[in-house]
């Protein structure tokens, strides 16, 4: 790793691959005597933007702050820490990040002790590092996604010595035991199975940020989800960028399907997982999803895209009719199994007859849902260097195209529950009315359901009476 005064990030570091498997290390955290209180009467805000890797970073995070002393702050602008968890997979979320440290000057002005850090995969990008150093002057703290357990140290730099820092490892990354958390859900839980990606994706950054593949032990992961048992909860998320790959690095035997077939036994509700990659989805995989009830029939399969050359432009590694072929396979072996996917629209030259193939996959598969997004430049990949004759305009109203085909069919795959009873875990009272209850059924579809005496974590049966594109509404029925 090269060193220099701020550590800064190198896109060309990060690209970089060993064959050996990462370090694996099952620490004591402890925190420094000096600086073991620094966070007795202060308090810290953690905003997370992007997907559930940051969510779960989040609450690592936490976890070490309130170890210092730190307490959570419920409100942003009265907390004396505030940190960002960034998301760097395209660039309107990385604006989005931008304008919200623009925002916090003014508090920083009325607040002159309030110190702002900014982590997460926006964190392990140059550009973005440089960025923030000429143009963000009141940010005080910078520190990457292989840096998490050193906040302490980061923390104390900053309050002690009143020097900007900035630490930011562009590395394959370890596995690091051990750290303490503070979970956001008392009754859902993420756990981390693997970290990083190697499949580098043409259009991807996450293989630069979050370093390789590598897999934490079978005996870690089903301690941590011994635990959470122990403690009530009811569901567990594994994840990965790419949880069929799980293992690999370890040579662990069966894999993925291994894994999940343990966790299976384990008894606990249910399980989920994500992100499956479509090209290391084995059959063994398939027969355990298909073995276990606890294991919930909702598979996240991301497409991308339905062309072939698309595809391969991509760096997907599967065909479109290789992907029809797993889909019809999961579809036959896990009954009434919900799909949802990942479109990208606007990848550099995409032909009018590419973004039909797109269409017709989606006819195909009929998503229970699809969460859709126009290709976004990213420095560093090799897609941002691939010439593209296709406009913006082209892009969104094929975008505009795709998301109606995709409520279409996701308002079809709801119909099916109309009149059925389904198990719902309850989430608590919803959002947009306190006497409603809201909660995820089986197959990861939101219901909106009337009940009485409910409390979270709790798992009821509810007869859906109403069907929306995105959620279902019911009333709860009493177990006889
Ligand atoms: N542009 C647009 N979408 C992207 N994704 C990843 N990188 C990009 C990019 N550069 C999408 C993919 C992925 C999801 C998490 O984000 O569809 O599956
Ligand atoms: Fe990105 Fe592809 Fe890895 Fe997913 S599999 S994180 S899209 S490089």
């Amino acid at each position: 790793m090269k060193e220099n005064k701020f550590n800064l990030p190198s896109i060309n570091e990060a690209r970089r691959r060993t064959k050996c498997a990462a370090k694996i290390e099952h620490l004591e955290f402890k925190i420094p005597e000096d600086i073991k209180d620094l966070g007795v009467g202060r308090s810290y805000f953690i905003r997370t933007y992007g997907c559930q890797a940051n969510e779960r970073d989040s609450e690592i995070l936490a976890g070490i702050l309130e170890t210092m002393g730190y307490q959570k702050s419920e409100e942003f602008d009265k907390a004396d820490l505030i940190l960002l968890n960034t998301c760097a997979i395209r660039q309107n979320a990385e604006e989005k990040v931008f304008g919200e440290i623009g925002n916090l000057k003014r508090l920083k002005r009325t607040n002159p002790e309030l110190i702002i850090g900014v982590c997460g995969c926006m964190a392990q990008e140059e550009a973005t590092i440089k960025r923030l150093l000429s143009k963000y002057p009141w940010v005080d703290l910078v520190f990457g996604t292989h840096n998490l357990y050193n906040l302490p140290q980061l923390l104390k730099n900053v309050l002690f010595s009143k020097e900007k820092t900035i630490e930011v490892f562009s590395k394959e990354g370890e596995v690091i035991e051990d750290l303490p958390s503070s979970r956001l859900q008392k009754h859902k839980a993420w756990v981390n199975i693997m970290y990083g990606c190697d499949k580098f994706c043409a259009y991807c950054i996450v293989p630069y940020t979050r370093g390789k593949e590598r897999s934490r032990l079978m005996e870690d992961i089903l301690k941590e989800i011994d635990e959470l048992i122990a403690e009530g909860y009811k569901e567990v998320c594994l994840l990965g960028q790419n949880v069929n790959a799980y293992g690999r690095d370890l040579d662990i035997k069966g894999g993925f399907g291994a894994l999940l077939e343990a966790v299976a036994k384990t008894g606990i509700p249910r399980i989920r997982f994500m992100t499956s990659h479509p090209w290391n989805f084995d059959d063994q995989t398939i027969a355990i999803c298909a073995k276990y009830p606890n294991i919930m029939p909702y598979i996240h399969l991301p497409l991308q895209s339905g062309n072939d050359e698309i595809l391969r432009k991509m760096n997907r590694r599967y065909s479109a009719k290789e992907y029809k072929e797993l889909y019809d396979k999961l579809k036959k072996a896990i009954p009434g199994c919900s799909f949802t996917t990942d479109i990208i629209v606007g990848f550099p030259n995409e032909s009018d007859e590419a973004f039909k193939d797109t269409l017709d996959m989606v006819d195909y598969c009929q998503y229970d849902n699809a969460f859709t997004f126009i290709f976004s430049r990213r420095k560093g990949t090799p897609a941002y260097d691939m010439e593209d004759a296709i406009d913006m305009k082209t892009k969104e109203e094929r975008l505009a195209i795709l998301n109606k085909k995709v409520a279409h069919y996701a308002n079809l795959a709801n119909q099916r529950f109309l009149n059925t009873v389904v198990e719902v875990l309850v989430d608590g009272p919803s959002k947009k009315n306190p006497d409603i209850y809201a909660g995820y059924s089986k197959e990861n579809k939101l219901v909106n359901f009337k009940a009485n005496n409910v409390k979270i974590g709790d798992l009821v049966k509810v007869k859906i009476t109403a069907v929306k594109s995105f959620s279902l509404d019911g009333e709860m029925i009493e177990d006889k």
